[in-house]
This record gives structure tokens, C-alpha cells and sequence, in this order.
């Protein structure tokens, strides 16, 4: 049975200053999600490197960090029918190279690293990330 879930989404700096925000936004409206709340701002190092904890021993932190702090992003939250799997798709693959024709990572990202959005992966992710960015009012 499949039933409203609640995911959390991040339109990435490289996508925010290449003017992308806007079609981001459309192709998401457009593949069913409902925008629950939104917000647009640049991330704090600290706050960056909460977010991303679960990676602070992989080799590409301190980039990543570097990269999502650069410059504004979007934050999302997102609803739909299994709305964490189904926002993993129409991103696509992490590497935009490999990413599926038509996802947001092929149209829009650059490379591993800059590409183009966030998506929770896992239940447990998505109510951590979304308790992190938005108030309990935020998300009625
Ligand atoms: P995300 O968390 O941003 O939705 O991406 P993901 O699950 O597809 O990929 P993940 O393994 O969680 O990696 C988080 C982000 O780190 C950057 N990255 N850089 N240089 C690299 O090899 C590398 N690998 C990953 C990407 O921005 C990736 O989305
Ligand atoms: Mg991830």
C-alpha cells in the first residue's frame, strides 16, 4: 500500500548559480511532488558539516563542505507517494555522467561533485534532514 511520505530535497550552489533554480522547481512540480516548505539560503560551514557528518572520514569532505557552502542553495521539503525512493529517481545516479536521460543530475549537474541536487536516502534520513533545516510549524 503506498501512502503520503515526506522527503528532504537540496537545490546545490552550482544549480542556484547557474540560474537552474526555476527549472529544478518546474521539473519537480511537474513529476507529482507537493513543495511543503521552502526556503532559500547560503549554509554556514558548521551548519554544512552537521548535515553531511555521516561523511566526515570520506576523502571528499572537506570539498563537499567547501562546495555547499560556496554560495546560495534551496532547501525543500518534499511530499508524495514513497516520495525518499520516488526524488531519488527523478534526481538520478550521483555521477551526472551516469545519471539516467531526463533526471535532474543528467540535465543539470556538472560532476560527482557538483550535481545539481540532494536527496534523503533512507526514512531515518529524510526526518533528521528535514528536523534540521525546517521548524515543527514549517512542516504542518
Ligand atoms: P546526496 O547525499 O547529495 O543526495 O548525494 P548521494 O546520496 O547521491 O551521494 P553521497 O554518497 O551521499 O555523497 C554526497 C555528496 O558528496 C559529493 N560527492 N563527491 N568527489 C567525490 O567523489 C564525491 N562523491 C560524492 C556529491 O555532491 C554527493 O552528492
Ligand atoms: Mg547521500
Amino acid at each position: 500500500m503506498s501512502q503520503l511520505e515526506r522527503t528532504f530535497a537540496i537545490i546545490k550552489p552550482d544549480a542556484v548559480a547557474a540560474g537552474k533554480a526555476g527549472a529544478i522547481l518546474a521539473h519537480i512540480e511537474k513529476a507529482g511532488f507537493t513543495i511543503r516548505a521552502m526556503r532559500m539560503e547560503t549554509l554556514g560551514k558548521a551548519q554544512a558539516e552537521g548535515f553531511y557528518a555521516v561523511h566526515k572520514e570520506r576523502p571528499f569532505f572537506a570539498e563537499l563542505i567547501q562546495f555547499m557552502t560556496e554560495g546560495p542553495v534551496v532547501l525543500l521539503a518534499l511530499e508524495a507517494e514513497g516520495a525518499i525512493l520516488k526524488w531519488r529517481e527523478v534526481m538520478g545516479a550521483t555521477n551526472p555522467e551516469k545519471a539516467a536521460d531526463g533526471s535532474i543530475r543528467k540535465l543539470f549537474g556538472s560532476n560527482i561533485e557538483r550535481n545539481a541536487t540532494h536527496g534523503s536516502d533512507a526514512p531515518e534520513t529524510a526526518a533528521f534532514e528535514l528536523g534540521y533545516f525546517f521548524r515543527g510549524y514549517e512542516l504542518r
